[in-house]
């Protein structure tokens, strides 16, 4: 029987990673870049994170453009890649990533269900407008929430709180958070929130506290666990 989460009044999602496809932008100038393109990207996006959870320890907080763009000038030097060129044009690209296919899919559906939809994420505010804009996923959201409102990075519980006072909600299960990132969800799901992690990377839980109420496969499933 397909398991349902019952008395949610909203679906959060992350965005890098888990609606926005963080490793298009590598891979559409991969000729460029060469054999090494697989693992620039995966660097850049370790480093990018890396710096986050960094900063939030060292309460050094700077916006997610500038991380993002910090994180790919460590990963292009450790390749020996100098390229200004390429570099801005990888950094134009992040501005403007391709949303998954069942990312618009799902957000569709659950609009047509009403169920209220939002974003909470490390981006910047001008990332986010950017990217669900050239996305086309701004017609399917009702809040686009940054965690520049409060100066700190996730997993911060003060970022998850965020969810709970924009969507109004009385009480944080009624949210349902949805990430690709097993830190994110397990750190959403320790908070209270429920949790739905969608496994595109073919991870596992990590060993920190919160467990994900269920995994899916692909975001179409989504409106059928919470409807
Ligand atoms: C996001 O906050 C975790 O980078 C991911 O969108």
């Amino acid at each position: 029987m397909a398991v349902k989460l019952a008395g949610i009044k909203a679906c959060v999602f992350d965005a890098y990673g888990t609606l926005l496809n963080v490793h298009a932008p590598v891979a559409q100038l991969s000729s460029r870049i060469g054999k090494d393109a697989d693992a620039v990207s995966r660097l850049w996006r370790q480093k990018q994170l890396e710096y986050t959870w960094l900063r939030s320890l060292m309460k050094a907080y700077v916006p997610f453009w500038q991380v993002t763009g910090d994180a790919l000038d460590y990963t292009l030097e450790a390749f020996s890649i100098e390229d200004q060129g390429l570099r801005d044009d990888l950094m134009e690209l992040y501005l403007h990533l391709a949303a998954y296919d069942d990312a618009v899919a799902c957000l569709k559906i659950l609009k047509e269900l009403g169920v209220a939809t939002a974003i909470l994420s490390n981006g910047s505010p001008d990332m986010l407008d950017a990217a669900v804009k050239s996305s086309g996923l701004d017609a399917y959201l009702d809040e686009n929430i940054s965690v520049a409102d409060v100066g700190i990075f996730k997993p911060d519980p003060r970022v998850y709180q965020q969810a709970v006072d924009r969507m109004g909600v009385a009480e944080r299960s009624e949210i349902c958070f949805v990430s690709a990132n097993t830190w994110d969800a397990q750190a959403a799901k320790s908070f209270g929130l429920q949790v739905a992690r969608i496994d595109r990377f073919g991870l596992k839980d990590d060993r920190i506290p919160g467990t994900p109420d269920m995994l899916l496969d692909s975001l179409e499933e989504l409106p059928g666990v919470v409807r």
